[in-house]
Parts: C-alpha cells; structure tokens; sequence
C-alpha cells in the first residue's frame, strides 16, 4: 500500500498543475500564428535631462510570428503596438516581474472569459500566465493594459499599456494607408517631481476620487509631443487616450475639420468631417490626413480645445497645481512634416457596411436594463453597488444568443440626483463638502466582452452650456466599447451576447475610480 501512495503523488501533482487556474502550460494542440512572451517589468529609462525615470514596461519577444506583428513605439516607455488579423490565433504568455500582482486585459477583444484578464485571475511575481485565443474582431484599434483590481490606474501610469491593431480582408480591400502611413497615437498626461520621477495621486482619497489629471502630455511615451510625417502623404493617425482620467476634445489648431473615419471597434460606413471629436479614457478614433498640398516645413498641432465643465467643479477635478485644467486649451501633438513622398492614396468615399444591430432584436426593446453610475457616500456606485471580485446580481446577468438594450445614466447626486437612490442619508444630503452636486463627474463606461452600437443619447437633463461646448465631438455609428457618458447623459445601447459564457467586467474607465470600485461583473449564463 506504501508504494501505491508514492506512485499516485507525483500524478496528482501533475493533475493540479494541468487544471491549475493560473493557465500556467501552453495548450500542445493550439497552434498559434503569433507566440509572444509579454513581460512586465521595472525599467529606468532617459525621458528628459538629468535623472533616468523609474517606470514600468512591457518586454516583447517573438517565439512564433512575422517580426512585423510587434511595432516598438519608443525603446522605452510604453507599448509595444501588436499587429493581428482577424481568424489568427495568438499565444501570449504573460510574466509578471513587477513588484506586486497583475493581469493583462485585452481592451475590446471578443474572448473567453480565462483569457479576458479579470481581476480574479491574477498572477504573482515570478508567475506566468498563457492566452491562447483567435482574433475573432473586426478590423479595429484595441489595446491592452493591466487590470488588477485597485492597480489599474498605478500600472497604466507607470508605463503598462500598448495598442492591438486588428486588420481582415474587408479592411484590406480599401487600399488605406499601410505600414510607417498607419500611425498610432497614445495620449496620456503625465506629472513629474524635481528629480524626473513620475508622480501619482498624492493628495489622498479626495485626489482619487477626482481622478489623476497630469500636467504635461505624453505621445506615444514620449514628452516632446512631436511627429515627424512626410508632405505629400496620407496618413491614418489612430489615437488612443490611455490616460488615467483625462479625456480630449480633439482639433486641429487652424479650425481644419477632422475627417473621422475610424472608432473603437470598427471603420465607419464613409468618412465623416467634425469639427472636433471628444475622445474619452480608453477611446479610439482613427483620423485620416491628406497632407498631399502641404510643403515641407509645415507644422501642424492638435490641441484640446476649451469646453465647459459646469457643474464639475473646477477646483476639484484633480485640477490643483495643474497648468493643464479640464475643458482649458492646449497642445495635444505637433507635426512637422520633413521629408516629400506621395503614398498615392486617396480617401475612399464608402467604407464599409456596418451591419448594425436593429433594435427589434433586442428582448428587451421596451425595457432596457438601466445603470446608473453615481457617488454615495464618498464612494462611486453602479446601481448601488461597488466592486465584489465574484459578485453579480440578478440584474447584471445576461443569457448566451441574446441581445439587449442597456441605459447607461450618469444620474449623480445632489441637484440632478433622482430621489430614490441618492435620497436621505445620500452624501449630497447634510454631508458638507459635497453640497450642489459638485461631485457629478463625466463617466468613460466600458463594457467587456461586446462592441456595442449606440442608439440614443438623451442629453435632456444635461447643463445646457455643458453640451454646447461638445455636442459635435461625439460619433454615434459603428461597433464601439467605451462611451463618455457625461454628467446627466443618458444612453442606449445595443449588444450581442455570443460565443462565450462566464463573468466579464463592465465599469467606469476613469482608472481611478475604476479602481475605488465604479467596477462590477456581469455573467453570460
Ligand atoms: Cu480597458 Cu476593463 O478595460
Ligand atoms: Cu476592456
Ligand atoms: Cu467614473
């Protein structure tokens, strides 16, 4: 019997490393196009004179895959950028060197739920944890970034974040601009000490509960803000803000329209001009640039031009000591265009055809699923709730092969809060500093899992001088997975639960208060 004992030991022990939910062994049988090794590690690295900066980074190397699938923004600070198609499958064994836990999230990608990098799935220092999934997206601009339940904002900041560039066949039959033309663009603001560290939050909970607002703006992990394109090209520029909490409204400084032909998840049916586009935490929009009657030397900004913040109260959004204040103006990006080459691409007329998704086949057409994202009590909410790591509610539980409509409403507390559930004993009530509904603040909200389309933003009960200033910045047509629901907005949308059971995240993208708990689960059963 003795020696039946030692035989079976080292088999349970094999058994528990298989089924291991740290998803720690490569599947033999899944045969990737693209195998990685994502690791996450410290760095010190040169972004100004003087001292190096301490910073977080992702280290790529390519076990299986052409060497273009992975683009270095910088060699530094940021990124990398990871090119896939669509029906490729991809291997990424993620390391975690840093000092404490993480996980990474696929920000858009259609996954399962082992693969999403829920919070629950962390892993440690030392640890490793493989994805194995097939690019099912469309054509999009994706990203990726740590989500570590209260970590997601520090680890962002400190470096950890690059784009998921999807492309199919549809895509490829227009003919739009490829390689160096294709340019992605990360915003980001960022604050530094004396000694060219960076700096977080510091001011306490109050700080986080504003959010991080930096004062300088990063592109690309770079703090000069410059690009230098060709005069005579085209360019599809694809920006992301990956900033904590601040978000853009986007223009050319010369009053030129944007031609918008890209957001979030998918190209648009034809190009669009705007005047400008708000761009919130975690958005994308892709923007074409026809610089063919330009001359050398010619430089070009975007800024974030000036929009009112209302009923936000300035002083506290995070804005002390900033030179860089919410709804103010200032640089985003310069251009300067040096050398000559025509690309010889033109910007198609159409497209593509978007298949959105008609309302009737919702079960729910007459009676969305609402959610309503506020403050109570010092603390961000979401119908009530904060974050649990396994909790869902009734309310927040879906079926596989449906689709719904859900209301997202930005109803905070105080002046615009509906009595019922900011009511009574509501921090706005007697609390003191929070008198007014000051502490109603825009929301990005993120829906893992789905793109969604948008069917309506009801902006009645939103500050009128509020809307004004950026009512032509929003583009509600294409398949997206974030929306910047801004104080007293209300907004349908419309998804597809498929493929894929389990327990995704939706919340707040405000990594700050993503990680105080504007964060909850919804289950797919
Ligand atoms: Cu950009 Cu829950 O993620
Ligand atoms: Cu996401
Ligand atoms: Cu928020």
């Amino acid at each position: 019997t003795g020696s039946a004992v030692l035989l079976s030991w080292p088999f349970l022990n094999a058994c528990e490393g298989l089924s291991s939910k740290k998803n720690e062994s490569a599947d033999p049988d899944f045969e990737p196009d693209l195998d990685i090794d994502l690791t996450a590690k410290e760095s010190q690295i040169p972004l100004f004179q003087g001292s190096s900066t301490k910073v977080w980074m992702f280290e790529t190397k390519i076990n299986t895959g052409a060497d273009d699938a992975i683009q270095q923004l910088n060699d530094i600070y940021l990124g990398p950028i990871l090119r896939v198609r669509k029906g490729q499958k991809v291997r990424i064994r993620f390391k975690n060197k840093l000092p404490e836990k993480s996980i990474v999230h696929w920000h858009g990608m259609h996954v399962p739920e082992k693969y999403d990098g829920h919070p629950k799935d962390v892993i440690e220092n030392g640890e490793t944890y493989i994805y194995e999934f097939e690019i099912m997206n469309r054509a999009g601009t994706y990203w990726f970034h740590p989500h570590p339940h209260g970590r997601t904002g520090p680890q962002v900041y400190n470096g950890l974040a690059g784009m998921l560039i999807v492309s199919d066949d549809e895509e490829e039959k227009l003919n739009l601009p490829k390689g160096e033309f294709d340019m992605p663009i990360v915003i980001q603001d960022r604050a530094f000490d004396q000694e060219n560290q960076l700096l977080y939050l510091n001011r306490g909970r109050m700080d986080k509960m504003m959010g991080f607002m930096g004062n300088r703006i990063f592109i690309n992990g770079k703090p000069d803000k410059n690009l230098n394109l060709k005069a005579g090209a085209t360019y599809r520029l694809r920006f992301l803000n990956a900033s904590n909490s601040r978000f853009y409204k986007l223009g050319w400084s010369d009053g030129t329209p944007l031609t918008v032909i890209g957001i979030d998840g998918s190209l648009l049916e034809k190009p669009r001009s705007l005047p400008y586009m708000m761009l919130g935490v975690a958005e994308r929009v892709d923007i074409w640039l026809d610089l063919k009657d330009m001359p050398k030397e010619t430089e070009l900004t975007m800024k974030s031009l000036p929009f009112s913040t209302g009923m936000m109260n300035m002083g506290m959004m995070g804005n002390m000591g900033t030179t860089l204040p919410l709804g103010s103006e200032y640089d985003v990006l310069k251009i300067t265009l040096d050398t000559l080459e025509n690309n010889n691409i033109e910007l198609p007329e159409k497209l593509l055809t978007l298949n959105k998704i008609d309302p009737s086949e919702a079960i729910n057409e007459d009676n969305p699923r609402i959610f309503k994202f506020f403050m109570r009590r010092m603390q961000w909410m979401i119908n009530g709730r904060t974050w649990e790591e396994t909790g869902v509610a009734d309310e927040e539980t879906v079926k596989l092969n449906t689709t719904e409509i859900w209301q997202l409403l930005n109803s905070g507390g105080g002046m615009m809060g509906d009595g019922g559930m900011m009511g009574g004993k509501g921090m706005m009530g007697n609390g003191g500093m929070m008198k007014g509904g000051m502490m109603q603040m825009p929301h990005p909200i993120h829906i893992h899992q789905v793109q969604f389309n948008i069917l309506e933003r009801d902006v009645s009960d939103m500050d009128p001088d509020v809307w004004n200033s950026v009512k032509e910045g929003f583009i509600d047509d294409g398949w997206q997975d974030t929306v910047l629901l801004m104080p007293g907005m209300k907004i349908k949308i419309i998804m597809r639960f498929e493929d894929f059971k389990g327990l995704f995240l939706y919340h707040c993208h405000n990594l700050e208060h993503e990680d105080m708990g504007m964060m909850r689960n919804y289950k797919i059963e």
